[in-house]
């Protein structure tokens, strides 16, 4: 069991443009998952990009039953993305509350495509292919913005909708990060 340390807004690591991983069924990738799952439980996220722990590969993971940072959020499948390509289902733009755990503690409220088409590779290379909407959605743009250097406050339009949690949410109990 590793948890990592997870890197925070300022580190220019999390600015980089990821690569691509062209080998699947790997000692290595099968490790970066295993610190990567480990990372996530223990810091009860609900997605972890591999750049958010210093390594630049286009390798996302996501997915709960119940989580206690969204309490309001339905099931995500726990899910594996690796080089995934994001396209819009139509054009509806949602806004919604967003963390991140490079951005301890704080809230914003992002607009996000309500619905996308997802593809990518799991860990043995096998194809992935989705059609999702909600928070599932949410997740997996917010997660694969992070391959691409992007945080979720540069997608903002409102800056008044962005603070700490537990003064935009006082009356909720949700776990310090
Ligand atoms: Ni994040």
């Amino acid at each position: 069991m590793t948890v990592r340390n997870v890197l925070r807004m300022g580190d220019p690591r999390l600015q980089q443009l990821a690569e691509p991983v062209s080998d699947f069924g790997t000692e290595a990738l099968r490790r970066l998952l295993e610190d990567m799952r480990d990372t996530m439980r223990a810091t009860n996220g609900a997605g972890l990009a591999a750049p958010q722990i210093g390594v630049p590969l286009r390798v996302v993971i996501f997915g709960f039953k119940h989580n206690a940072r969204y309490p309001d959020a339905g099931e995500v499948p726990e899910t594996v993305l690796i080089n995934p390509q994001i396209t819009p289902v139509g054009d509806v733009i949602e806004e919604g509350w967003e963390g991140c755990l490079s951005l301890p503690g704080l809230r914003g409220c992002v607009p996000r495509f309500s619905q996308i088409s997802y593809t990518g590779r799991d860990e043995t290379g096998a194809l992935i292919a989705r059609t999702v909407g909600g928070f599932h959605a949410r997740v997996v743009q917010h997660e694969c913005d992070h391959l691409d250097g992007i945080l979720y406050p540069m997608r903002m339009r409102d800056m008044r909708k962005f603070g700490f949690t537990s003064e935009l949410f006082p009356e909720r109990e949700v776990p310090e990060e």
